[in-house]
């Protein structure tokens, strides 16, 4: 195998971008870029990885050995940046987390105003009757 080149922290978050995207995977660098368009998992949830430690991410879809054999041919080298991937917040927008739509539980006064209403009109109905 051709020796392999060390990839710093900083030359990781260069190569952040959709048509230039790097990923790391157990600690080796792999540049993405081309692949993410045949990738049949769908382009985003690489996407999403850019920027941090993807290697859970792939590893919990339980990728086939073939996917594996993929990943040699995209290797740029190995990550020299410490763990601070991990800690760093992830500069890539990402979809997730952010945009829960309200569906907390109503408060139970929203429910008993309309109900208690109800229960007027029909009590005046009766008793007015
Ligand atoms: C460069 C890295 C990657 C390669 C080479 C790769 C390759 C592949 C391949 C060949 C498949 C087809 C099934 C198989 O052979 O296992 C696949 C499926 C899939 N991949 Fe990846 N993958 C990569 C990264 C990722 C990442 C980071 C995620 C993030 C979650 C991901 C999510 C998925 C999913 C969800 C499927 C299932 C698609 C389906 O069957 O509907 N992959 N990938």
């Amino acid at each position: 195998m051709a020796s392999e080149k060390v990839v710093s922290y900083e030359q990781f978050m260069e190569h952040q971008q959709r048509e230039n995207l790097w990923i790391l995977l157990s600690g080796k660098v792999y540049d993405v870029s081309k692949f993410l368009d045949e990738h049949p998992g769908g382009e985003e949830v690489i996407v999403a990885e850019a920027g941090k430690d993807a290697t859970e991410s792939f590893e919990d879809v339980g990728h086939s050995d073939e996917a594996r054999d993929l990943l040699k041919g995209m290797l740029v080298g190995t990550f020299d940046g410490g763990d601070k991937l991990k800690s760093a917040p992830a500069p890539a927008a990402k979809p997730t987390h952010h945009s829960a739509p309200a569906g907390g539980s109503p408060s139970p006064i929203a429910f008993l105003i309309p109900v208690a209403c109800l229960g007027a009109y029909f009590a005046y109905r009766y008793y007015g009757a």
